[in-house]
């Protein structure tokens, strides 16, 4: 029986499928090099991929829409406000109409209730594009980023500075799957979803912190994580936020309080001068580029996950088998 796949946040996955679809990213990025039409590799051939905005967007827009192009499949993008996603139509009839036409639903938008709506009444996958509380998207493709560059062990300390926002949302739902040391070092106010806080400590699979004071956060660290101080529909804070947020900026002095190797990672789009001084957000350590050029490699192989199980299945299996020969033959 064919069942549905969403991916709203990461309760849909566990620690072993994570590295699989890890796994798969590499491959798919590799296999980049290759021109996917030349191989003839194009596992969504004839699928259409219905995406919605109701935010604004360049890296999660173009690495949908580019990714889906380039695994043969065919993306629509909407604008949430000219389709009048709950005020010109239900949300369930969106999601029933949408069905009708492709295969997918890829949507970024304010309340997360919005988009478990669509996932409740769609009979096709629905990717969360970002909501007001969470981006996995984000994340896996940050999380993925330490994997591919060998940074990923165990322990590794993520030390998130800045909002306790969407994002920050995110690496709290990973930490309830993958075991690491992550910290929000967050002004007082601007703590984290509390539900998703309260349930990956529940999981004890990580440690996780929130602390106040930034120097005294990121002692020890190996990442380095901030993202902007106003997110997108909070622009009326932006003034009062600007001013709380002065001493989270990451910036030289607060680089040379983490392990001399730390790397530091942004969501992007940055505001030098304010989340992160340009010195750091330009400078040697910095792999921001690479998480955003990784958003493309790992939307594909999850586009692939959620509408080609069976393709994505061929592959694991093939994976193991060939581990498993290495195996004897060493
Ligand atoms: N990081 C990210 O999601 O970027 P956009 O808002 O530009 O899509
Ligand atoms: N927290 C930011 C993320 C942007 C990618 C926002 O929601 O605006």
């Amino acid at each position: 029986m064919h069942t549905k796949r969403d991916f709203l946040g990461f309760s849909s996955l566990d620690a072993g499928k994570i590295i699989e679809l890890f796994d798969y990213s590499l491959y798919i990025k590799n296999k980049r090099k290759e021109s996917s039409s030349a191989s003839g590799f194009l596992p969504l051939r004839d699928k259409t991929v219905a995406m919605i905005f109701s935010k604004p967007s360049l890296r999660t827009r173009v690495s949908f829409e580019l990714g889906i192009h380039e695994l043969g499949g065919y993306s629509i993008t909407l604008d949430g406000q000219s389709i009048g996603l709950g005020t010109r139509e239900s949300v369930e009839d969106i999601a029933r109409l949408l069905a009708r036409y492709n295969d997918a639903i890829v949507a970024r938008l304010h309340e997360h209730a919005v988009i478990e709506g669509l996932a409740e009444h769609a009979s096709i996958p629905v990717v969360n594009a970002l909501t007001d509380l969470s981006h996995p998207c984000q994340v896996l493709a940050d999380a993925f980023t330490l994997y591919e560059k060998s940074l990923w062990r165990e322990g590794i300390k993520v030390v998130f500075v800045g909002d306790g926002n969407n994002v920050a949302n995110s690496w709290i739902e990973l930490a309830a799957l993958l075991p690491f040391h992550f910290v929000l070092a967050c002004p007082e106010g601007y703590t984290p979803n509390q539900e998703l806080l309260n349930a990956a400590r529940e999981k004890g699979i990580s440690q996780i912190e929130i602390m106040h004071d930034p120097i005294e956060a990121v002692a020890n660290a190996d990442v380095l994580y901030t993202d902007v101080w106003t997110s997108m529909g909070r622009e009326d804070e932006m003034a009062e936020r600007l001013q709380i947020f002065k001493p989270f900026q990451i910036n030289s002095a607060l680089l040379a309080a983490a392990k001399p190797s730390a790397v530091v990672m942004h969501c992007m789009p940055a505001h030098r001068g304010q989340e992160i001084s340009a010195e750091v957000m330009d400078g040697p350590q910095s792999i921001i580029l690479d998480q955003a050029e990784n958003r493309l490699h790992v939307q594909k192989a999850l586009l692939v996950k959620l509408l080609n199980h069976e393709e994505y299945r061929k592959f694991h299996l093939t994976h193991r088998l060939l581990n498993a020969a290495k195996k004897i033959k060493a």
